[in-house]
């Protein structure tokens, strides 16, 4: 019993406790398969016909069998609701005033996070401290989304005016992949998540990195790329701190190309990907809600060159 209960150790993660209960719940329900399977096997041999000939004896109940297999079967439910409803108070341990370190929502199709203690604002390669418990708010901003980075939580699911809190833990610097859990539309299997815990010193660095305004460079190109990203109303859409853009109806741009890959781990950044993308939005992620543009060759290179130089 003692090792039972150490599924409720304080030094267990959350992940840990909730593995530990399906573990024990899986051969709990072994045993109880194997068990009446064996029952129905030895039944089948045991009082088979050449045995038996004619109708075998009848009993209508066995009260003592009945009782106790009563007692056994509450017995087992008691235990496991009694462990589940506890482990669940404890990984989901939500305090009353929470302090979310990452706000993060989900859109059709990509996560925006924002950390309120320092105002960074990022899209989709979202970055946590590795070491210590990291409090999530999850929302939504059209339909039900759900979060799920299976390594390092549970699941949780992102809805619309609702805000819901989840802990996450993640012992060592990494990258952790996880996925939308609730079918969200079409491109709902291109929803991946790919979070990155790093020791405090370098999260601190990202962190700093993240809060500079975005480049600015002074060849021809670079310049173009600019004026053409206020010109084609991108700028409706998408914000790209220290450029008068502000809007986050579409993933923040201002480091865009420090990132690995775009639109929720669907693809590396880089020219190619970010010109198919530019080109025909529909046609790489349909239903997404970034137009075409419908830009010419010389538009293209300029806004590919823009973008992917925002580091
Ligand atoms: Cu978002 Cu499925």
């Amino acid at each position: 019993m003692d090792h039972f209960c150490a599924i409720l150790s304080t030094d267990l993660t959350a992940v840990e406790q909730i593995h530990r209960l399906s573990l024990y719940a899986a051969i709990v329900a072994a045993v109880i398969f194997f068990a009446v399977l064996g029952s129905i096997l030895y039944s089948l041999v045991h009082f088979r016909a050449k045995n038996n000939p004619g109708v075998p004896s009848q009993k209508p109940s066995n009260e003592r069998m009945e009782k106790v297999l009563l007692v056994i079967v509450t017995a087992i439910t008691v235990v496991f609701a009694w462990l589940t409803f506890s482990v669940m108070a404890k990984v989901q341990d939500i305090p009353d005033d929470p302090k979310p370190d990452v706000v993060i929502t989900g859109h059709q199709w990509w996560w925006e996070a924002k950390y309120p203690a320092n105002g960074v604002i990022t899209a989709n390669q979202i970055h946590i401290p590795a070491g210590r418990k990291v409090l999530l708010e999850l929302h939504s901003a059209d339909v039900i989304h759900s979060w799920w980075v299976q390594a390092l939580g549970f699941k949780m699911d992102m809805i619309p005016g609702v805000t819901n809190h989840l802990w996450l833990y993640a012992e060592k610097p990494g990258e952790y992949i996880g996925t939308c859990s609730e079918f969200c539309g079409a491109n709902h299997a291109n929803m991946r998540i790919r979070l990155t815990a790093m020791d405090t010193a370098d999260f601190s660095r990202w962190s700093r990195d993240q809060l500079a305004p975005a480049v600015s460079l002074n060849d021809p190109l670079f310049v173009e790329g600019a004026r053409l990203f206020q010109q084609k109303t991108c700028t409706n859409c998408h914000s790209i701190q220290g450029v008068s853009a502000k809007m986050t109806i579409g993933p923040d741009l201002t480091h865009f190309a420090s990132r690995k890959r775009f639109l929720a781990d669907m693809m590396e950044i880089n020219d190619t990907n970010l010109r198919a993308w530019l080109t025909d939005p529909q046609k790489v992620k349909p239903g997404a809600h970034m137009p075409n543009f419908i830009l010419s060759k010389k538009e293209l290179d300029a806004l590919t060159y823009y973008i992917g130089h925002l580091k």
